[in-house]
């Protein structure tokens, strides 16, 4: 403890581990803690046991949900888009030799009631139920210009300045209806409102394209991927990246506690009555109470089934997303699921997640349109988290602090907070452009 570090992280979740991950590799001299005696804090994976503790007091699981072993239960449940930006940072600090992937079956839109496949090119989107004839040969045209824009070469972008041009406009030139806007903005954009209409279109339609690149990569409906035995295995693969750059990580430090110098700025981290010296510390919310506000709460259902998702072809993988507008709400409802083909529930059991982020005061409720999609359920266990944001960037007091988790039930918002992060705290951009993500394998 009495050495003296680059960086101290605190807090084990997914971010802070991607964040130590990266600092390691860049060289820095890292010690990374917990309070907890086990990995990924809010973002950690559970067995039977600890989730029956942490949501039923306690009480022994049903005997015929199958061995404890068998289930890994996220917290905050997401997939990864195959070519998105968490898989390059996998790929970039090569973690993704301590990891096996499995793709996602199918990726789902909710249009008036009913679930459809959401369709990612100018072929599927010809044959797709969600729109009326004219309007796919419209939906047609709108893929094949965006497939064939390239951001390096003017003469794809067809006289059109997407850094210019609003997303509205783009769309108002496909002449596309507000329910084909509202599935390409949400479900294949992964806009999370309609805010990103009336702003340039050159990063939507870059979504666009990571989606579509993305569902090429594997042979299934959807361009999502997920590591066998849940989301666990993530920080636990950048703990022994870490590892092999020498960082250290300590579990098990109920009382650590940022110590600040006179002038307000970390200094260091205290534990066991000594204090570990460093330039600055990163961590969670939960380590820093007074530097963070609440801006949002999430509200999630962790549904046990013995069966898929109705209507997802049998998906023993799936992701569903609720436009708002479809539900008439300012914020979309996520549904994830996930089974024993992803080792992460007993055999025949299909774990579903419904997210959402809460906009009154009886957030179960909101959940309704989610849950009515899964049928019949075993188990339910619902959680209310408050999600915090840092006050400052940390440049004053050298205090980089994540964002909580949100609703989505994807990384690509997660990888945003930790860039952005990355770059408060180094001062550079992360280039993740330098490898191939296709040495990712699937199965
Ligand atoms: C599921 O499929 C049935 C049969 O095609 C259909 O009647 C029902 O509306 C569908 N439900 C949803 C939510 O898509």
């Amino acid at each position: 403890m009495n050495e003296e570090y680059d960086v101290i992280v605190l807090g084990t979740g997914l971010k802070e581990c991607i964040i130590s991950g990266l600092l390691s590799v860049d060289g820095l001299k890292v010690l990374h803690m917990d309070r907890n005696g086990y990995y990924g804090g809010e973002s950690a994976s559970l067995n039977l046991t600890q989730l029956y503790e942490q949501f039923r007091g306690g009480a022994e699981p049903p005997k015929e949900l199958g061995a404890n072993r068998d289930f890994n239960v996220d917290l905050v449940p997401k997939f990864m888009m195959a070519n998105g930006k968490l898989v390059k940072a996998l790929v970039h600090t090569d973690v993704t030799k301590y990891l096996e992937f499995k793709a996602v079956d199918g990726s789902y839109v909710f249009k008036q009631q009913k679930i459809f496949k959401v369709p990612s090119n100018d072929a599927e989107a010809l044959k797709s139920p969600l729109m009326g004839l004219f309007e796919k040969r419209r939906a047609r045209s709108f893929f094949i210009y965006v497939q064939d824009y390239e951001l390096d070469e003017p003469k794809t972008h067809k006289g059109h300045d997407l850094t210019k041009m609003t997303m509205a406009e783009l769309f108002k030139k496909f002449g596309l209806e507000e329910g084909t806007i509202d599935f390409i903005g949400h479900a294949l954009a992964l806009h999370r409102d309609d805010s990103y209409l009336a702003q340039p279109a050159l990063p939507t339609v870059m979504a666009i394209k990571l989606y579509k690149d993305s569902m090429a990569r594997f042979d299934t409906g959807s361009p999502y991927i997920y590591p066998l035995y849940g989301l666990g295995e993530l920080p636990q693969a950048f703990a022994r990246l870490s590892a092999v750059y020498g960082g250290t990580y300590m579990l098990n430090t109920p009382d650590a506690e940022v110590v600040y110098d006179e002038a307000g700025v970390a200094c260091g981290v205290s534990h066991g009555g000594q204090t570990a010296k460093c330039k600055m510390v990163v961590g969670d919310p939960g380590y820093f109470p007074e530097k963070v506000k609440k801006v949002s709460q999430v509200v999630r259902a962790i549904c046990f089934m013995d069966h898929p998702i109705p209507n997802t072809s049998d998906s023993y993988s799936a992701q569903i997303i609720l436009p708002q507008k479809q539900l008439n709400r300012q914020s979309d409802i996520y549904v994830l699921s996930c089974s024993f083909a992803h080792n992460v529930a007993g055999k025949n059991t299909w774990i579903a997640s419904v997210c959402t982020t809460v906009e009154t005061s009886d957030p179960e409720s909101e959940l309704g349109p989610g849950l009515a999609l899964l049928g019949s359920i075993k188990e339910k266990f619902v959680k209310v988290s408050d999600v915090f944001a840092p006050k400052e960037d940390g440049q004053t007091d050298k205090c980089f602090i994540s964002c909580g988790y949100d609703a989505t039930t994807h990384f690509e918002t997660t990888m945003v907070d930790v860039l952005d992060m990355y770059t408060r705290i180094t001062g550079k951009v992360l280039d993740l452009t330098e490898k191939d993500p296709s040495q990712i394998e699937g199965q």
